[in-house]
């Protein structure tokens, strides 16, 4: 049985198409394949920004963190402690300003810890959270797989590099593109999107 930890990041909220379409691909997955799923919505609940706390907290033994130093580092080990439960991520990222939204760069500042979920050896850094799945949504308004937009996605190729750096390289990309193109744009990503997930599910992991 599958764990199956689902983090949403769209301020929209129910406007959101990654929020939605990374929220169907968790349900599916959790119908065929009867596992567990966790749910964290980062615009709901955001991670705070990180701090002098979170740093020296980080460095420092847990029997010599201030107060503070281990509330904020209690933050972070609880959002580490979900991705080393979980089999299989679905992450749910809409475009804001090029980038993901700061709700997740904030949640990544936060898993993306050297020495628990990467390290650096002889070979350069290694990420340490290995064999795990994702499903990764990005949403965004204009079109950037392809063209000369693409040098301007500062949203999937960042995740994509976040994500790796941490160990998690076995990555589907589910794009949606276009969204603020107009109502045919918008209705033709979501007929696109609605059968990508469709052909996935039939086939999940
Ligand atoms: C504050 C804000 C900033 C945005 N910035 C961009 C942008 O830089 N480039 C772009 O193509 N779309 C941009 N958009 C459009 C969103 O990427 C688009 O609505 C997308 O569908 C958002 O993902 P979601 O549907 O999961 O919320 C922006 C939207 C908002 C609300």
């Amino acid at each position: 049985m599958s764990h199956i930890l689902l983090i949403t990041s769209s301020p929209r909220g129910a406007d959101s198409l990654s929020s939605r379409f990374a929220n169907e691909i968790a349900a599916g997955l959790k119908a065929s394949t009867g596992g567990n799923l966790t749910v964290r919505d980062l615009a709901a609940s955001p991670p705070p920004h990180i701090t002098p706390a979170y740093i020296q907290g980080r460095i420092t033994a847990p029997a010599e963190r201030t107060v503070e130093q281990v509330e904020a580092v209690r933050i972070a080990q609880v959002l580490v402690d979900e991705l080393h439960a979980a089999d299989v991520l679905v992450l749910g990222s809409g475009m804001i300003n090029f980038g993901p939204s700061s709700q997740l760069k904030a949640w990544f500042d936060h898993v993306t810890w050297p020495g628990v979920t990467f390290n650096y050896g002889d070979a350069g850094p290694r990420g340490l959270l290995i064999g795990k799945k994702v499903y990764l949504v990005t949403a965004a308004g204009g079109r950037f797989a392809e063209g000369v937009w693409a040098a301007f996605d500062f949203q999937t190729n960042y995740l994509l590099h976040l994500l790796g750096f941490i160990g998690l390289t076995e990555v589907e990309l589910i794009r949606i593109e276009g969204t603020v193109l107009g109502p045919d744009a918008l209705k033709a990503a979501i007929t696109n999107t609605e059968t990508t997930i469709a052909a996935l599910l039939t086939n999940p992991m």
